[in-house]
């Protein structure tokens, strides 16, 4: 496993996004704010089906991947850079999990980068169809990620990534409990978002970071690195998360 130093892009920032909502607010006035920010941060009073639906419906217009690359989304990308830096090995045979999948962008990439096993969580089924027309996942549940088990065995994989799915209306902060649960101990958790959308919903905001300081403090994972890195989607920067899984269980 590779260790902090042996990745360059990650600088390990660990600073808390609740520190940072004044700091967002000067941006947005100096920047012109974000794109359809009112629409993203109204997802949150919405129920997850219609979110879901919302993404479905995306789907099957044939635009969300050019919407995104128009908004330069590079998440995928660097997510899956990110996951092939911690196994710079045997990529073959790594089991990963892609939550909040969607269309398959993430698994494009981990395959350029030789990863072969590839499975799918996402409750879009137009995603779900979209992606397996390229053949980059071997199964795909169709569901969502929040704090139920989902139909997935304890410890069945090496690593599990997630680009682009936490956020107002999408996966909560406690969807985390199940991306431990499904992760061996000593393997990765390897996930991503938007920095001003973490700050966006009142879950994300007061969960999110708290929740992964406090499987820190369970010694449920260890912090390998957290990276503020630039142009991760509309322009603004992105956080990738990695951590080394120890245990399976989290306290309630
Ligand atoms: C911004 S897209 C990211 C998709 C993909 N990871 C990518 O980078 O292109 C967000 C995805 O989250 C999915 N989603 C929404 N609510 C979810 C939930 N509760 N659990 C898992 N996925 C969810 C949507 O269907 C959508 O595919």
């Amino acid at each position: 496993m590779a260790e902090q130093n042996t990745m360059p892009h990650l600088n390990n920032q660990s600073r808390l996004l609740t520190d940072k909502n004044t700091e967002y607010e000067i941006m947005f006035k100096r920047e012109g704010g974000a794109t359809n920010l009112d629409s993203i941060k109204s997802r949150e009073s919405r129920t997850p089906e219609q979110n879901a639906k919302t993404y479905d419906e995306w789907v099957i217009k044939g635009t969300y991947e050019q919407d995104t690359a128009n908004l330069g989304y590079s998440g995928p990308q660097i997510t899956a850079d990110t996951v092939a830096m911690v196994f710079p090995k045997n990529k073959e045979k790594i089991r990963i999990l892609d939550m909040a999948a969607g269309t398959g962008l993430v698994a494009i990439r981990l395959r350029k980068h030789g990863f072969k096993r590839i499975d799918a969580v996402d409750p879009s089924p137009a995603s779900k169809k979209v992606a397996m027309e390229k053949n980059v996942y071997g199964r795909y549940l169709v569901d969502f990620v929040d704090e139920r088990r989902l139909d997935i065995e304890t410890d069945e994989y090496d690593c599990v990534v997630s680009a682009g799915g936490f956020g107002p209306g999408l996966m909560p902060s406690i969807a985390l409990k199940e991306f431990v649960r499904v992760v061996k101990p000593g393997g990765y958790a390897c996930f991503s978002c938007t920095e001003y959308i973490l700050s966006l919903s009142k879950d994300h905001k007061e969960k999110f970071e708290a929740l992964i300081e406090e499987y820190i403090r369970q010694g449920v994972w260890e912090k390998v690195s957290r990276s503020v890195v630039q142009g991760y989607f509309d322009f603004k920067p992105g956080v990738v998360y990695v951590f080394r899984v120890l245990k399976s269980e989290v306290q309630p």
